[in-house]
């Protein structure tokens, strides 16, 4: 068989079952453009190790090229019997350069170092786009949160109404966790930058290969310290898979929202036609699929990150053929991601909010209770009697069903004395809103300010 990597002690080829179980090609493939760049830079160690002469090193590297643009082309592609990305290339290559130099090439190199590298160096670019993607919903964020200022809602905990905020600072909570998420891609990315290669199959390469000098070809910042650490350990799979499922989760939080508030009880904002669904039967119907899709597709990042983790915690070392199993769950996350984290952009970037509506609630539920006991405190009053004073308005208000505001000078004072008329400068919205001015609150100087530090930390991620 020809793209069999192994054969030599065995008298029967694999069993029917024995190789479909085996085979990896149908998910592997997408590293055959670093599997080939990879060899490129082994082909040059073999060459500096004095194992490979000029001509052939030329023929090698020509074939090589050749073969990288068929890949790219689709012009070769695995056979049936090719088990993995590995064996489907060395037979590409010997089909190109012939047995003798192509032959050459696997000397000092096993597929668990290839592998390993490989499977890093696909995820480096991976997660540089994964970020980009992320930092594409950030903008969206940040630009809704610059064209609406001034706009108040409701703030809740408990999903209870709780105290007025700006629309803006809602929005932009939900921009610094996917910054977060960035950083920690980016931080990901250190541990991720050490290369495998030359570590073997676990013990270290005999033949003077520089595992340094590939490292360096392959854009690492080293080479690792420990062969059977390096063939061996999925930590930077898991830690990626970790991040992914993360924004999975912090886009899953904010689509929550979106499904909440484009309800008709809410009815604080309209989804654009171009993000949402019809129904094939309620002709009225206009669905926030991307959001729920959203939701959906963050509890599978989840399981992908769980499932990677439970093929990990028991493999003793070095490699196991269990590690095959590492890639799916990662590469199914990047592809999910890679579907929703433009459909999230656009949903965010075209919402349309009903800025009137959400102003018109943001009183209701007497959320302006904490600025009369926050209003006393500041007149002298202790915390805990201000806190029943202002209980006190609000049951007044309740019984004669109206607003905190609605109340008049007498009622007030009838709650407590120290109520004078002057606390009707915090029961506004806006009043309230722009009494909470230190770092971090939702005063319109504060937010304004975050906004320009979202901005930049988007800016040099
Ligand atoms: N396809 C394997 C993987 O993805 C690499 C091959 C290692 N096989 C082996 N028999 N050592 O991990």
């Amino acid at each position: 068989n020809e793209g069999a990597l192994w054969g030599g002690r065995f008298e029967s080829g694999p069993a029917a079952a024995m190789a479909a179980l085996s085979k990896s090609t149908h998910f592997d493939w997408v590293l055959a453009p670093y599997d080939v760049r990879a060899s490129k830079a082994h082909a040059k160690v073999l060459h500096a190790a004095g194992l490979l002469g000029d001509a052939d090193l030329a023929t090698m590297l020509e074939g090589l090229e050749r073969l990288g643009a068929d890949v790219a082309s689709g012009a070769f592609v695995p056979a049936d019997s090719d088990e993995d990305v590995h064996g489907a290339l060395e037979r590409g290559l010997i089909e190109r350069v012939g047995p003798e130099v192509g032959g050459r090439l696997r000397a000092g190199r096993s597929r668990n170092d290839q592998v390993a590298t490989l499977f890093r160096m696909w995820l480096r670019d991976a997660v540089r786009r994964v970020a980009a993607g992320v930092l594409g919903v950030v903008d969206a964020l940040a630009t809704q949160a610059a064209a609406h200022p001034a706009a108040v809602m409701p703030g809740k905990t408990h999903l209870q109404a709780a105290q007025p905020v700006l629309l803006a600072h809602h929005l932009l909570a939900h921009a610094h966790p996917l910054l977060r998420d960035v950083q920690r891609l980016v931080d990901f990315d250190r541990r991720a930058a050490i290369s495998p290669y030359g570590s073997g199959a676990l013990a270290g390469s005999s033949l003077g290969l520089n595992p340094d000098a590939i490292a360096a070809e392959l854009k690492f910042d080293s080479a690792a310290d420990n062969s059977i650490d390096a063939t061996s350990s999925r930590d930077f799979a898991a830690e990626a898979a970790f991040v992914l499922a993360m924004i999975g989760v912090d886009l899953s939080r904010m689509a929550e929202e979106v499904i909440i508030w484009s309800t008709p009880e809410f009815g604080y904002i309209t989804l654009a036609d171009a993000w949402s669904t019809g129904s094939s039967i309620m002709p009225q119907k206009k669905n926030p699929d991307v959001s729920e899709l959203t939701r959906g597709k963050s509890g599978r990042l989840i399981g992908n990150l769980t499932g990677l983790l439970a093929t990990l915690k028991a493999q003793p070392l070095a490699y196991n053929r269990d590690l095959q199993e590492d890639k799916e769950p990662v590469f199914d996350s990047v592809a999910q991601l890679e579907l929703l984290l433009p459909a999230i952009t656009g949903l965010v970037a075209t919402l349309e909010f009903h800025t009137e509506r959400m102003a018109e609630l943001a009183p209701a539920g007497f959320t302006l209770a904490t600025d009369i006991a926050e209003w006393m405190v500041r007149q002298g009053v202790p915390f805990r009697v201000a806190h029943e004073a202002a209980g006190g308005c609000v049951r007044a208000a309740e019984a004669r069903g109206v607003g905190l505001e609605d109340l008049t000078d007498e009622e007030l004072a009838a709650v407590d004395p120290a109520l004078t008329p002057a606390v009707r400068e915090v029961l506004t919205v806006e009043g309230s809103i722009s009494s909470r001015n230190a770092r971090g609150g939702t005063a319109g100087v504060q937010v304004a300010r975050q906004l320009d530090g979202v901005r930049e930390s988007a800016r040099v991620l």
